[in-house]
């Protein structure tokens, strides 16, 4: 596995693989590092779908709305490494901030400023899927996400690009992102994995206590709960229930739970309104902020 902390060394090396090759389609997969199976699982469906496999590590800063949050942000730079080789990952790219953003970029992060430039004059409507749930408790959140998958698909410009559905909104976004500014790249969306016990895998939960991580097994059970209820139950039924069972474990904090058109993510309040919903959930346990979904029908 080749490192690159360099885009134009990655660039290079990707187009002398794109002219050796008749054909050659590149995979890739952009994560924010403290890597675990459900990421192993987004490279190894790549590695069956692709001839090369490119990952990125970068904790994004414009993506964070709480300076704490990217501070407290786990990196395992020596393991994910590790992780991704065994894995048969072909090439990493692990960028300084600085190589990402200019100072002016940074900027206008710092000043609490959306810069838009990722659009390249193009206009981009996220719609309802940036206001709701992730958009209204992370202000800014989803703007940095789009600008700097957009400027690593710039980078990368790979044929397939691999998320995980455990960030259900963030995938829409990205479909949506891709769409609007014709990025010619195919969004696979992949499964959501989870732990032992029902959590949903991701990197913040290193960050999870003991006890609050045995404690963490409440929120799937209660999505699984609301899935298996759905035919018996109107919506706002099935939210109160899931409200109040996730309110009896003190360590928890809701933000919210929603039932959402699958599609345009526009809260439901009755069925005949979606062909398809999916139930998401976003809560602080202790100190870490977690999300969890599940597709009901
Ligand atoms: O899902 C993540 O890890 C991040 O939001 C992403 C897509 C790598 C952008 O920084």
């Amino acid at each position: 596995m080749i490192i690159f902390n360099s885009k134009f060394r990655l660039k290079t090396y990707l187009e002398s693989v794109r002219n050796q090759a008749g054909k050659c389609e590149i995979g890739f997969i952009p994560t924010m590092g403290a890597l675990h199976s459900g990421h192993i699982s987004l490279i190894n469906t790549a590695k069956v779908q692709c001839d090369i496999v490119v990952c990125s590590i970068f904790v994004n800063p414009t993506q964070f709305n709480d300076p704490g949050d990217l501070t407290n942000y786990p990196r395992t730079i020596e393991n994910d490494c590790k992780m991704l080789e065994k894995a048969g990952c072909d090439a990493v790219f692990i960028p300084e901030v600085s190589e990402m953003y200019t100072s002016h970029e940074l900027e206008l992060k710092k000043q609490g400023i959306e810069d838009k430039s990722w659009t390249e004059g193009k206009t981009v409507d996220f719609g309802i899927i940036g206001t709701v749930m992730e958009g209204a408790y992370r202000p800014g959140h989803f703007n940095g996400v789009a600008q700097v998958v957009s400027k690593l698909f710039r980078i990368v410009e790979p044929d397939k690009a691999y998320f995980g559905q455990k960030d259900f909104q963030q995938l829409a976004i990205i479909k949506s992102m891709v769409k609007q500014l014709e990025i010619p790249v195919e969004i696979i969306s992949c499964p959501l994995v989870r732990e032992p016990n029902g959590l949903a895998m991701s990197s913040r939960n290193e960050r999870l206590t003991s006890l609050e991580r045995e404690r963490a097994a409440i929120i799937s059970k209660t999505l699984f709960q609301v899935k298996a209820l759905q035919k018996e139950k109107s919506i706002s039924e099935l939210k109160s229930f899931a409200e109040a069972q996730l309110k009896t474990e003190p360590l928890i904090e809701l933000e919210y739970f929603e039932i959402s058109n699958a599609e345009t993510l526009e809260p439901l309040t009755d069925y005949s309104q979606a062909t398809g919903a999916v139930a998401c959930v976003a809560l602080k346990l202790g100190k870490v902020r977690l999300i969890d979904n599940v597709v009901l029908y």
